[in-house]
């Protein structure tokens, strides 16, 4: 889908529909008034009848409006003004679109970059647009037999009444669409059954991503991960048929001796528990425990598509977690890359374990710092619910830069503590340390586990267990978001600095 952004007068528009955004307790905003003028007043007069309550995402069709050039209106209720922020600014676009993508039309347009929202610009507006026209096209029907027909929707124009942020909205266009991208990319990979989203099935996507010259894509096998010693990572795939991999991929928009950026993603394609196996119920979900490497690729695509120039490293650490006779027991005592030894008191806390061995291997790129992204403990859903992500830190510098991305891109994370007092709680009495921490806290020790093995970089954790999924509409592509604005934010600062 394309978003040109439009300075003529919106009354001479002509398109298949405009977008309105209608608020409870303002005047009209400006292109939405240009639109009531010419069209004796349709659409004051529909709210003064009481005929359109313009609450918070409810939206209304006019098949027709006389005096203007569009075939249709949308009008959209954003709530009351006060009340307007990112997040309801967001939920009002989402409803404009999914009525708009069922009228079938393929030529709209949107007048929502005069909605006030405190706190962003219009770059963010028209971002914020083109994300949520991207999202809003992706559905996962790979495996119906009989599809729904496609979208129609090629181009929604974005109206912007300020003539003189034409540029910065096209700029804000520009990002909109690759973060689209990049979260669908996400969300497909999530949706995926584990029967087809291998650790193998990821190593090839990444080097279908690689065909960008951009990219460089190394993949490691079973017998080069046993070369490189990782044993934590082996000792996870050890119960599966499915080998597990580490996947690399390198992406150079710097030049060679800037410190990378390293995104690290859990990319366990089934968590079955292994022999500290998983209740029956809802297990089918488990299929997106890769969920932060399915991130991590959805934020590589984003900045290819974009490319910021700072260098970033993403490791993926796959396998598939599984019971049989050779699967790892436990009691067994492991050795990570790092060298240290772990004791498994649980099958089921694989997540720390595969993502140790990539946290180990990343010290090698001498990186500015280190993200991992990982569906990593039950105990962020029960602590945080599916609104924030759970964000642990050796560095509150990187956890303030993190945090502010997540408030910018509406893809939010709270901060937990990770102080030493916790650490404890891993102690074992055979070797050192153990893989699980006991009852309390469990978010918090899985934190305090993979803080051991990323002790000499700037490190922050983002546990995504709630927010990667939703019950009902399937993976969410989060934290693409958060990511990318991220990394933005780094390679921006870089430019500002030299403009300086
Ligand atoms: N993949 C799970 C965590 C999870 C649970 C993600 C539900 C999304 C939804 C992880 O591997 C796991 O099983 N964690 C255990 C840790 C426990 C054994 C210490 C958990 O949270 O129960
Ligand atoms: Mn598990
Ligand atoms: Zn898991």
């Amino acid at each position: 889908m394309e978003f040109p952004v439009l300075t003529i007068n919106p009354a001479k528009t002509e398109t298949d529909c405009i977008v309105v955004p209608v608020l409870a307790d303002a005047p009209l905003l400006t292109a939405t008034e240009k639109l009531d003028d010419a069209s004796e007043r349709l659409i004051n007069q529909l709210i003064e009848r009481g005929d359109f309550e313009p609450s918070l995402g409810k939206t209304q069709l006019l098949p027709f409006a006389p005096g203007l050039s569009t075939d249709r209106l949308l009008l959209v209720g954003c709530g009351a003004s006060d009340k307007m922020n990112q997040g309801n600014y967001r939920k009002a676009l989402d409803a404009a679109l999914m009525h708009l993508l069922t009228l079938k039309v393929d030529n709209a347009a949107i007048a929502f970059t005069d909605i006030d929202v405190p706190d962003v610009d219009t770059a963010w507006k028209a971002r914020m647009i083109a994300e949520a026209g991207i999202r809003a096209l992706y559905r996962f029907d790979d495996y119906k037999t009989t599809k729904k027909a496609a979208y129609t929707l090629e181009t929604l124009n974005i109206l912007l009444s300020d003539t003189n942020a034409k540029s910065e909205a096209e700029a804000g266009v520009a990002r909109g669409q690759a973060v689209g991208r990049g979260i669908n990319l996400t969300r497909q990979l999530a949706n995926l059954p584990a029967n087809v989203c291998t650790p193998r099935y990821l190593a090839e996507q990444a080097e279908a991503l690689g065909r960008d010259s951009a990219l460089e894509v190394t993949i490691f096998d079973e017998h080069q991960l046993e070369e490189l010693g990782a044993g934590a990572l082996l000792a996870v795939g050890k119960g599966s048929a499915e080998p597990p991999r580490m996947i690399v991929m390198e992406y150079k928009g710097a030049a060679d001796n800037e410190a990378p950026y390293v995104l690290v993603g859990k990319g366990i394609t089934f968590d079955s528990g292994g022999i500290s196996i998983k209740p029956g119920a809802d297990m089918d979900e488990m299929k997106f425990d890769m969920g932060g490497a399915a991130s991590v690729f959805g934020t590589m695509k984003t900045l290819l598509e974009t490319r910021p120039a700072i260098n970033v490293v993403a490791i993926v650490a796959a396998a598939e977690n599984m019971p049989d006779g050779r699967a790892l027991k436990p009691g067994d005592i492991i050795k990570t890359l790092k060298g240290l030894t772990v004791e498994i008191l649980n099958t089921d806390a694989e997540g720390r374990l595969v993502m140790c061995d990539a946290l180990a291997y990343a010290e090698r790129y001498n990186p500015a710092t280190v993200i991992d992204i990982a569906t990593l403990t039950g105990a962020c859903i029960v602590a945080l619910g599916d609104h924030a992500a759970g964000l642990l830190s050796n560095d509150d510098d990187v956890a303030l830069d993190l945090l502010d991305a997540g408030e910018q891109a509406w893809d939010r994370a709270w901060h937990l503590p990770l102080w030493d007092e916790y650490q404890s709680q891993l102690d074992s009495n055979y070797a050192d340390l153990a893989n699980i921490g006991g009852k309390k806290a469990g978010t918090i020790t899985a934190a305090c586990y993979l803080s051991r093995f990323a002790e000499n970089y700037p490190w922050a954790h983002l546990d995504i267990a709630g927010v990667a999924w939703d019950g009902k509409k399937g993976a969410t592509g989060r934290p693409v978001g958060l990511l990318s604005q991220y990394l933005f934010n780094r390679a921006d600062e870089i430019v500002q600095i030299s403009n300086d």
